[in-house]
């Protein structure tokens, strides 16, 4: 009979358990697939007492994740325990020198290390793949390293943090505020340990680092990334964007541009109509843009036991036929470095102002946007409070740079009272 695949497992957690339970229920259909049995080994979390819901005894178990990385009776390491440094890099490591290959969902891992991981796998002859890693259950990094290889990828856009679009989509349909909404996802279990992963952006920010880096041939370069979290999305900003045809989502984008890589994870508005703009929930959706295929939409389920279990083991699928793909889809060796833009394209802005309603204050308004060399499309005054008057206005293209001195100036007038709010307005 054919070799098994022998796999070592670490982290038995929402995804690691999602993953022995698909190895248990579908071992004949995986050997039919892929013409080889599909064994687990050995397993490894931090308590060995926890109910897991699932039968783990006839695993061997490891205390030490980096012990279970290098036994000799494992030919695959699958890395579920997550963290950019401690354990799931040491463990990763002490796999690829030890002659396995890697399989894992870990994001900020190789948002971070991803460059030094994959020379380290490559010098060992080793390859790490990490589907699972990026919009959870969409087979997102296969289609850019296969199924589009033959392209000059242009731009790459997403939602890809299920968290930040389960919130600003209920904000917009149940009408309630983002602070109801956070406290209704940590209620639920849909926020990372680290809140500030999810809906300050880094999350999202991590995954956009690896698609960036598979679809310009650029080493991984998360620094280089432009970060705006959705914490001060307010309601109104959500229902004024949806009174002028808009919907806000937290938007990643890569694109070259003739200045250099722009990649920005932030809040944008897109058109309401557009694929992007009618996602609801914890829903993902990827949108590729190449010279040959034209824009290719990908959608589903970015997160959760199932789909990222699915993920995990359509990689290993691949190792178990014989599948080896470098990491980032091209030898490490010939990543070049990102040349980040300087400033990003030009677009639209909406930018919402708390303005005291006093005489002039409106005129004063237009001539810092003038003098800064931003036109004003649309404009418009409502719902006075006591004694401001909230101003809408939507701007002609501009860049950020150029934005961000008028709103400099605008925050030193005496007519501006708050923070000024200023999202792009995404052409999608
Ligand atoms: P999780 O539920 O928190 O599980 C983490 C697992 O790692 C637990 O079993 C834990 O052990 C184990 N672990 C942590 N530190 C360890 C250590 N020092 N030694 C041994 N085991 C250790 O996490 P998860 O949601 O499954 O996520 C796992 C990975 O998948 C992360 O990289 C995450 O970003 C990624 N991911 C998750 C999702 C999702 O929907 N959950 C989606 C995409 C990607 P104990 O159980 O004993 O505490
Ligand atoms: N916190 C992530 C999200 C989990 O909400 O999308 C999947 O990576």
């Amino acid at each position: 009979m054919t070799q098994a695949l022998r796999l070592g497992i670490a982290g038995l957690g929402t995804v690691g358990v999602g993953v022995v339970k698909i190895i248990r229920r579908h071992a004949d259909l995986l050997k039919a697939r892929t013409g080889r049995p599909i064994e687990i080994v050995a397993v490894s979390a931090r308590d060995p007492d926890k109910d897991r819901g699932v039968n783990l005894s006839g695993y061997a178990w490891e205390t030490d994740p980096v012990a279970l990385a290098r036994r000799d009776d494992i030919d695959v390491f699958v890395e579920l325990m997550g963290g950019e440094n401690g354990p799931a890099k040491a463990s990763v490591e002490a796999a690829l020198t030890t002659g396995k290959d890697v399989v894992t969902a870990n994001k900020a891992l190789l948002a971070i290390h991803g460059q030094a991981l994959a020379e380290m796998a490559e010098a060992a002859g080793r390859v790490i793949r990490f589907e699972a890693a990026v919009a959870g259950g969409i087979p997102v990094i296969k289609s850019l390293t296969e199924g589009l290889a033959g392209n000059e990828v242009t731009r790459v856009m997403g939602v890809i943090n299920g968290t930040c679009n389960y919130i600003l989509t209920r904000m917009q349909s149940q009408g309630l505020g983002y602070n109801t909404l956070f406290e209704e996802c940590a209620q639920l279990g849909y926020l990372e340990a680290d809140p500030n992963l999810d809906v300050g952006g880094i999350d999202a920010a991590h995954k956009l680092a690896l698609l960036a880096s598979i679809a310009f041939g650029t080493k991984p370069n998360f620094d280089g990334i432009e970060i705006e979290g959705i914490e001060h999305i307010s309601l109104d900003d959500i229902h004024q964007a949806d009174d002028m045809g808009y919907r806000i989502k937290l938007l990643g984008v890569a694109q070259r541009t003739p200045r250099g890589l722009e990649q920005r994870m932030q809040p944008c508005l897109v058109p309401s109509d557009s694929p992007l703009g009618q996602l609801e929930g914890g829903t993902n959706m990827v949108v590729i843009e190449g010279d040959a295929v034209e824009q290719i939409v990908l959608r589903g389920p970015g997160a959760g036991e199932g789909p990222t279990a699915s993920a995990v083991m359509g990689d290993v699928c691949d190792l178990a036929r014989g599948l080896r793909i470098a990491t980032f889809g091209r030898p490490a060796d010939t990543l070049v470095e990102a040349k980040p833009a300087i400033t990003g394209l030009p677009a639209p802005y909406y930018l919402r102002l708390a303005l005291l309603d006093k005489p002039g204050a409106l005129a004063k308004v237009a001539a810092i946007l003038g003098n800064a060399g931003v036109s004003i499309d649309r404009m418009r005054q409502y719902a006075h409070a006591e004694d401001t008057a909230p101003v809408l206005i939507v701007t002609h293209k501009t860049t950020r740079a150029t934005l961000d001195i008028a709103l400099e100036d605008l925050r030193k007038t005496d007519v501006v009272s708050g923070e000024p709010v200023a999202l792009r307005i995404e052409q999608v």
